[in-house]
C-alpha cells in the first residue's frame, strides 16, 4: 500500500467527517436540510468505503458509528462558573426613588443623581448562560438554582439568530483576536407571532395552551428532542459577558460590554440606552410603557443597571440578587368594556367554544374585540350575561379574556346566557363527553364547519404545510366543491384552479408545485395533518418514530400503541378508531391514488419489535456503552416494549453496564437487580 494513498483518505475522511455532521445538524435537528437526500447518501458512502479500505481511520466518533437518528439532549448538569441571580424589583416610581437612597448609602455619596445607568428593555423569557471557547459556542445552560442549570445546548443550537462561532474583536493594537473563553449571559424568548403560530396550533389539536410566550419559550426549550426545539423559533438577546482571556480586557463599563456583545456578532436588544441620574431612568421607563406594546416580544418592565462596573464590585450582591441593579416592573392593564353579545364558535374538532364580542377597547397596545370565554363552565363561573360591563386584560399581556363582570353596571333587564342546544351551523344536537368541557356538534363528515376547519389544518405549516392555500383559498375550494376532503388538494389541476374567482395562472401554478412538494412529507407531517382526535404535533412525531408507515400505524394494535410513551389508553383507543373508521380508508386509498407519500424512507425509520425478553421490564444504563449510544441504547428498548428509565428502584428489571459505570451499580447490587454487561444486552436486543 502506498503511503500517499494512505495520507490522502486520511485527509479526505477529516474533511468528510465534520460535512456530514454538519448536514446531519441540519437535517435531524433543524429540520432544515441544505442538500438532497442523494448528496448526503453519496458523502456518507464515500466515508464508510474510506473506512472500509483503512479500518485504521474509523474512530467512534465518525458518523458511521453513530447509530440512530434522533440527537437527544439528556439535560445533564452544568455548574455556573458565574451564579446566576435574579433582581429585586421596583414596582413603581417610589421605589426607584428608594434604591436610589440605598445606593446613595452604600457609595457614601449625595451625587447618585449623575451616575450613569444603562435602562435595558426587560425580556419575559427565560435566562441562559453561554460558554464559547474559541469563538465555538460549547456548552448553554438554563439558570436552574443559579449555581446548576441544565444542559441545553443542542436545543440552543436551533436558534438562528445565536452564533454558533464569534466574530474576532479588535484589539487596542488594531490586531483581531477571539477570546479564549467567554462566559455569556441572556434571556431566550419567544416572539409574540411565533408564540401565536404554536398556540393557534395547539388549539387546532385541541391539546392545551400555553398561557404566554415565557411558558411557551421555556417548555420549547426543554424538550429532549432539538427538532421539536427547533420547530417552535425561539429567540435571545444577549446582556453580560465574562472574558476569560488574557489578550482582552472585561469592559470598564456596561454600555462597553453591550458593544463588545454587538462586536462578537451576538445579538443585543437595540432598545437599550446610558442615561444619567434616576429622573432620566424614570423617563425611559414612562417612555417604553406604552411603546413597549409595538414590539412583537414581551418585556414586563425595565432593568437599570449601573453603568460603571467598578461599582458592581464595589456594591456586591444579596444571595438572591445584585444590588447594582433592579427591575422596574409594569403594571398588568386592567379595562372595563362592554360584553355586546356572545358568539359559537364550531372547530375541527366539533368542539363549540362561546367567544366574547367587546365593545372594541385598547389595551396592552392593541385594540381588543373578542376574547374567548374557553366553555361553557366558565361562562358560569363567571355569571357573564350580554350587556354586561366587563373587565378585560390580556393574560400574559397577549391574550385577551374577561377576569370578572362589574356587577353594579348590571342592566336591571339582563338575561343569562342561553347555550345552544344546537350545532351553530349545522343544527345537529350537540353532546358533552363524561369528562369533557367542550359541548361537540358529533355532525363530524357533514358539518361545513368542521370540514373546512380540518382542511385548513391539513394544509397547515405543521401539517402538510401546502404553502400559499390559507384560510381564505381553503374556504373557496370547499364552496367552489373543488375540494371535498384532504385528498382533493391533490387532486388539482391548472383548468380548475384557475376557475376561482381572482386566482392568477402564476397563484395557481405555485400553489400546484406546493401540492405537488407535499406529497412527499414525511410520516409526522402526515399524521398531524389526519387530524386524528388526541393526536396533536408532538404526539404525531412520537407514533412516526416508531410506526413509520400509515400501514404500520393502521395495522397496530392499542397495545402496540400504548407502549409508547405519553400514550395512554384514550390515544391509542382514538388512533385505533380513526384508521378502522371507513372515511378514513377512503381518504387514505385517494391519498395513495395521488401519489402521496404514505411511508417513512428506510432509513428514517425504527419499527416496533415487541420482545418478550423486554416486554414491560424497566432498564436502567450506566456508564458508556462502546457499540451504540445511550439514546440509541434507550430507543431500541422502547421498540421491544421495555421501559427505560434514570435511577436505579426496586422495580428495575436489568441494569446495563457500560465502562466506567456509577453509583448506579452498587445500589442495583444492593437492590438484587440484575445486572447485564453490554454483551449481554446486545444478546438480548439480538433475540428478538
Ligand atoms: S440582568 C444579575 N438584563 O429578568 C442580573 N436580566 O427578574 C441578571 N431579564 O433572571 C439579570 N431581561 O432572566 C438582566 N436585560 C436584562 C433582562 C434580564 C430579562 C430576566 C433575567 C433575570 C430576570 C430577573
Amino acid at each position: 500500500m502506498l503511503a500517499t494513498d494512505f495520507e490522502q483518505a486520511q485527509k479526505r475522511v477529516q474533511e468528510l467527517i465534520p460535512k456530514i455532521e454538519h448536514h446531519r445538524f441540519c437535517y435531524y435537528v433543524l429540520d432544515n436540510p441544505e442538500i438532497e437526500d442523494i448528496e448526503f447518501d453519496k458523502l456518507f458512502n464515500e466515508l464508510l468505503e474510506l473506512e472500509t479500505k483503512f479500518p485504521e481511520l474509523r474512530t467512534p466518533e465518525s458518523p458511521t458509528q453513530k447509530v440512530g437518528t434522533a440527537p437527544s439532549t439528556e439535560f445533564k448538569q452544568v455548574h455556573h462558573r458565574h451564579p446566576m441571580l435574579s433582581l429585586a424589583n421596583a414596582m413603581g416610581a417610589e421605589d426607584l426613588d428608594k434604591w436610589q437612597e440605598r445606593l446613595e448609602k452604600a457609595l457614601d455619596s449625595n451625587d447618585v443623581s449623575k451616575l450613569g445607568f444603562v435602562c435595558e428593555l426587560k425580556i419575559d423569557g427565560l435566562s441562559i448562560a453561554l460558554t464559547y471557547k474559541d469563538g465555538e459556542l460549547v456548552e448553554g445552560a438554563t439558570r436552574g438554582n443559579g449555581e446548576v442549570g441544565e444542559d441545553v445546548t443542542l436545543n440552543l443550537k436551533t436558534i438562528k439568530s445565536l452564533p454558533k462561532k464569534l466574530n474576532a474583536i479588535t484589539l487596542p493594537d488594531g490586531r483581531k483576536k477571539i477570546p479564549a473563553e467567554v462566559d455569556i449571559r441572556g434571556e431566550v424568548f419567544m416572539s409574540i407571532q411565533s408564540f401565536s403560530e404554536v398556540n393557534k396550533q395547539l388549539e387546532d389539536d385541541g391539546e392545551a395552551l400555553f398561557a404566554n410566550p415565557r411558558n411557551c419559550a421555556s417548555g420549547s426549550l426543554r424538550q429532549k428532542d432539538p427538532r421539536k426545539t427547533a420547530k417552535r423559533k425561539l429567540s435571545i438577546w444577549t446582556y453580560n459577558a465574562y472574558i476569560h482571556d488574557l489578550e482582552i480586557e472585561q469592559p470598564q463599563s456596561h454600555h462597553a460590554t453591550m458593544n463588545l456583545l454587538k462586536e462578537l456578532g451576538l445579538p443585543v436588544e437595540p432598545s437599550y440606552k446610558l442615561v444619567h441620574g434616576i429622573s432620566e431612568v424614570k423617563e425611559f421607563c414612562s417612555l417604553w410603557d406604552e411603546k413597549r406594546h409595538s414590539l412583537d416580544y414581551q418585556t414586563d418592565g425595565i432593568v437599570i443597571k449601573l453603568d460603571d462596573l467598578k461599582l458592581w464590585d464595589w456594591l456586591g450582591a444579596t444571595s438572591h440578587s445584585p444590588r447594582f441593579a433592579i427591575a422596574f416592573k409594569y403594571p398588568p392593564e386592567e379595562i372595563e368594556t362592554v360584553l355586546e353579545y356572545i358568539e359559537f364558535d364550531v372547530g375541527r374538532t366539533g368542539a363549540v367554544t362561546p367567544c366574547a364580542m367587546l365593545k372594541p377597547v385598547k389595551i396592552a397596545g392593541t385594540t381588543v374585540k373578542r376574547a374567548s370565554l374557553h366553555n361553557y363552565d366558565q361562562i358560569q363561573r363567571l355569571d357573564v350575561r350580554p350587556g354586561d360591563t366587563v373587565v378585560v386584560r390580556k393574560a400574559g399581556e397577549i391574550i385577551p379574556e374577561v377576569l370578572r363582570v362589574v356587577i353594579e353596571k348590571r342592566q336591571a333587564n339582563s338575561e343569562p346566557v342561553v347555550y345552544p342546544t344546537n350545532c351553530p351551523i349545522c343544527d345537529t344536537a350537540l353532546v358533552r363527553g363524561a369528562d369533557e368541557a367542550a359541548f361537540k356538534c358529533p355532525n363530524i363528515h357533514g358539518c361545513k364547519a368542521q370540514i373546512t376547519r380540518r382542511l385548513e389544518h391539513f394544509v397547515g405549516k405543521e401539517a402538510m404545510n401546502i404553502d400559499g392555500v390559507g384560510e381564505v383559498l381553503v374556504k373557496q375550494l370547499v364552496e367552489s366543491g373543488l375540494v371535498q376532503d384532504a385528498a382533493d388538494f391533490f387532486s388539482l389541476d391548472l383548468d380548475s384552479l384557475l376557475t376561482l374567482e381572482r386566482m392568477g395562472k402564476k397563484s395557481a401554478e405555485k400553489i400546484l408545485q406546493q401540492a405537488e412538494a407535499a406529497k412527499k412529507r414525511p410520516m409526522a407531517n402526515l399524521f398531524a395533518a389526519l387530524g386524528i382526535p388526541h393526536v396533536g404535533v408532538n404526539m404525531a412525531f412520537d407514533l412516526a418514530q416508531y410506526f413509520p408507515s400509515v400501514d404500520k400505524l393502521a395495522s397496530a394494535s392499542a397495545e402496540e400503541i400504548e407502549k409508547i410513551e405519553g400514550v395512554g389508553p384514550n390515544i391509542s383507543r382514538s388512533v385505533s378508531e380513526f384508521f378502522k373508521n371507513p372515511q378514513t380508508i377512503k381518504l387514505i386509498e385517494k391519498l395513495e391514488k395521488y401519489g402521496v407519500n404514505l411511508e417513512d424512507s428506510a432509513d428514517a425509520k425504527a419499527s416496533l419489535k415487541v420482545s418478550d425478553a423486554l416486554l414491560g421490564k424497566s432498564f436502567v444504563i450506566t456508564g458508556t456503552l462502546k457499540g451504540l449510544d445511550r439514546l440509541k441504547a434507550e430507543t431500541e428498548i422502547k421498540l421491544r416494549g421495555g421501559k427505560a428509565s434514570s435511577s436505579v428502584s426496586k422495580n428495575t428489571s436489568y441494569l446495563v453496564v457500560g465502562e466506567n459505570p456509577g453509583s448506579k451499580l452498587a445500589k442495583a447490587e444492593s437492590l438484587n437487580v440484575k445486572v447485564l454487561s453490554e454483551d449481554e444486552f446486545l444478546e438480548l436486543l439480538k433475540a428478538t
